[in-house]
C-alpha cells in the first residue's frame, strides 16, 4: 500500500525520529534499530514501519491550515507512542519478529526490553511537550486506553469473548492512538471543538478497521507481507477477529470443539488445521471484511462535518481502497 500523503512525510519523519532517538548509549540505539533506522549493528537501514498515524497527523493538520512545522513534534510523539507499545506487545505477545526483522526481546532480553520501551515513552512525551498542553493530553489519554486495551487482549488470552467485549478492545488498543492521530491534526490546526470530536471519531473508526484488518492477515496474511509468521495469534488463544468471530457464529458442536483445541497446551498443529476448516466453513474472512467494511463507513459519516479539501478526500479514497485491498509492506533482508 503506498500512498502519496505517506511517501510526503517519510523523511521528515525519519529525521524527526532521528533526532528524538540520538545518543551513543546502548538503550538508544536500540530504539534507532527498533523503529527502523538503524540495523542491529548500528548502519543506517531503511526499515521503518508504515508510519500511518503520523503521516495522517501531518496530512490533515497541513490540510486543516496548519503549518508542517508546528505539526511535527506531535507527529513524532505519536510514532514514538506507538513503537514503544509494540516494544512491550512483543514481549506480552511472544512474538519473536516484526517488520520481518527480530523483535527487541529478543535480541536484549526481556527486562532491558521493557526498559526501551520506558525510554521510548519517556522521549515520545518530551516531543509533544514541544507542542502544547492539549496536545500531552490528548497523548496520555491515547496511552491510558492504548494500555486498557492490551489489558483486555492479554485476559481474553484464557476466555471467550462476546462481540461487543472485542469491539471494547480494539476501540481501546487501537482506534486510541488513531483517534489521537486525528485530534492532534485539529488541536494543532486550532480547530472548532466540533471539528475536533468529528475528527477524533473519524480516526477511532479508522483505527477500528485497521486491527480488524490486522486481525485477518494474521490468519491468512502472506508471511513476507506480515512480517512475521502467519498463525501465531491463534497458537497464543488471541481473540483476535477470527476467532471471536468463530466461536460467536458457530454451532454449539463448533463451540465445543473451539473450547477443547484452546485448553491443550500447547495448541496442537492438527488442531490450527481444524480451527481453519471451521474458520473457512464459516466465511469468517469475508465476515471481518465486512465488519472493517462497516468502520470504514462509520468514519466516512463524519466527512461532511470536517473542512477538507478535495485533495484530502481523494487520499481518504485511496487510503480506504488500500486498506480494503489487504496488502502490507515486505521486509528487506538486512544484516
Ligand atoms: C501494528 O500497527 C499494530 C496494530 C495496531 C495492528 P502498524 O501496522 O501500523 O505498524 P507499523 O508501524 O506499520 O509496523
Ligand atoms: C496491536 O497489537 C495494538 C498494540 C500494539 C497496542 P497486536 O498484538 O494485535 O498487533 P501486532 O499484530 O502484534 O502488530
Ligand atoms: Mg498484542
Ligand atoms: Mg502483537
Amino acid at each position: 500500500m503506498k500512498l502519496e500523503f505517506v511517501e510526503r512525510y517519510r523523511d521528515s519523519l525519519r529525521d524527526g525520529l532521528g533526532q528524538a532517538l540520538r545518543g551513543d548509549d546502548a538503550t538508544r540505539q536500540i530504539l534507532r534499530y527498533h523503529v527502523g533506522l538503524e540495523t542491529v549493528k548500528g548502519k543506517a537501514a531503511d526499515a521503518m514501519g508504515k508510519l500511518l498515524r503520523p503521516s495522517l497527523l501531518l496530512y490533515v493538520a497541513e490540510d486543516l491550515g496548519a503549518h508542517l512545522a508546528s505539526a511535527l513534534p506531535a507527529a513524532i510523539g505519536l510514532e514514538l507512542i506507538h513503537n514503544f507499545s509494540l516494544i512491550h506487545d512483543d514481549i506480552e505477545d511472544g512474538d519473536r519478529q516484526r517488520r520481518g526483522r527480530k523483535t527487541v526481546w529478543t535480541l536484549i532480553g526481556v527486562p532491558k526490553a521493557i526498559n526501551a520501551g520506558d525510554l521510548m515513552i519517556s522521549l515520545a512525551l518530551q516531543e509533544a511537550d514541544r507542542t502544547s498542553a492539549d496536545a500531552v493530553r490528548c497523548l496520555l489519554d491515547a496511552m491510558r486506553d492504548l494500555v486498557d486495551g492490551q489489558s483486555m487482549d492479554l485476559d481474553f488470552e484464557t476466555r471467550w469473548v462476546t462481540p461487543s467485549e472485542y469491539r471494547a478492545m480494539i476501540q481501546l488498543k487501537t482506534g486510541a492512538l488513531f483517534r489521537c492521530a486525528l485530534e492532534l491534526a485539529g488541536i494543532i490546526a486550532e480547530a472548532e471543538p466540533d471539528v475536533i470530536k468529528r475528527l477524533a471519531s473519524f480516526g477511532e473508526e479508522l483505527g477500528m478497521a485497521f486491527q480488524i484488518r490486522d486481525d485477518l492477515l494474521g490468519v491468512w496474511g502472506d508471511e513476507s507481507d506480515l512480517g512475521r509468521p502467519a498463525g501465531s495469534d491463534l497458537r497464543k488463544r488471541k481473540k483476535s477477529y477470527p476467532l471471536a468471530g468463530a466461536y460467536q457464529q458457530g454451532s454449539e458442536d463448533d463451540r465445543a470443539f473451539l473450547e477443547r483445541a484452546m485448553k491443550s497446551e500447547p495448541v496442537v498443529d492438527a488442531d490450527i488445521e481444524k480451527i481453519l476448516t471451521l474458520l473457512e466453513r464459516l466465511a469468517i474472512r469475508a465476515d471481518g471484511e465486512e465488519r472493517m467494511k462497516a468502520h470504514l463507513q462509520e468514519a466516512v459519516k463524519q466527512v461532511p462535518y470536517i473542512p477538507f479539501s478535495e485533495d484530502a478526500l481523494s487520499a481518504f479514497t485511496a487510503l480506504f481502497e488500500g486498506l480494503t485491498a489487504f496488502m502490507t509492506p515486505r521486509a528487506k533482508a538486512e544484516d
